[in-house]
């Protein structure tokens, strides 16, 4: 069945459909060896896409991996300013992508994915998805300051929406357990830093009902049939 060059190159990962068809209208795709910079272009079975001179196929297999990823990697698919991305952890013959971000200096599980549409509804704002991170802090927050963080608080010019937090062990460093479901840029560092307690580690133990278990950092699993269905049904 003919398809556009635009739902095409999305569906082969190449980038979302808006991204493609800039790619398309920058002269960068041939359709059987021809330049095409027309968005309607349709493509058929056995025509031969490249992108950049590379062959594309949209992908035939969808793969759901989840990540305990160590600090010191960016949640991207290339490198950036010399740090190592995530992607790098991984070795898979499909073109994965992170759901979402993870902060440079942030541990902890990270979903990567080819289904584009389930990417798209997990990072929309209006999934209100619980995500938990295990935070060490400096100093020991009082009552009023918890009262403060999970009642919402201003970061940026922005009122956070209720959040959970618990004291897991206190010290000189104190455990913290965070539930939030927003998705701020440096969320869980700014809204501690608010309330005077800078964070010194941070990882994220769950997105929804996936938890990291006993995955070790570094290291990646595929993603169950029951946990890939309970993904789809949020
Ligand atoms: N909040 C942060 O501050 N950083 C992350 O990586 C995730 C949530």
């Amino acid at each position: 069945m003919a398809v556009r060059l635009q739902k095409y190159l999305a569906d082969a990962q190449v980038a979302s459909r808006r991204r493609s068809e800039e790619i398309i209208q920058s002269g960068r795709v041939c359709v059987n060896g021809q330049t095409v910079t027309e968005l309607g272009t349709k493509v058929d079975e056995g025509d031969v896409v490249t992108v950049d001179g590379k062959e594309v196929h949209p992908a035939d297999k969808l793969v759901y991996i989840m990540l305990n990823k160590p600090e010191g990697y960016v949640s991207t698919a290339k490198e950036q300013f010399g740090r190592p991305a995530v992607l790098d952890l991984i070795d898979c013959e499909y073109r994965v992508y992170p759901v979402g971000r993870l902060d440079h200096d942030t541990s902890g599980l990270l979903l990567l994915t080819n289904d584009g549409a389930l990417t798209y509804k997990l990072t929309h704002p209006k999934h209100n998805i619980d995500k938990t991170y295990i935070a060490q802090v400096e100093g020991i927050p009082t009552a009023a300051e918890m009262k403060r963080f999970s009642e919402g608080l201003e970061i940026d010019g922005y009122t956070t929406a209720p959040a959970k937090i618990r004291i897991v062990k206190k010290g000189r460093l104190t455990t913290l357990e965070i539930t939030i479901h927003e998705g701020k840029n440096r969320q869980v560092r700014k809204m501690c830093a608010a309330i005077g307690h800078e964070v010194r580690s941070l990882k994220r133990i769950s997105t929804g009902r996936l938890t990291l278990g006993g995955l070790e950092k570094g290291s990646y699993r595929l993603l169950t049939e029951d946990e890939v269905a309970y993904l789809k049904t949020l």
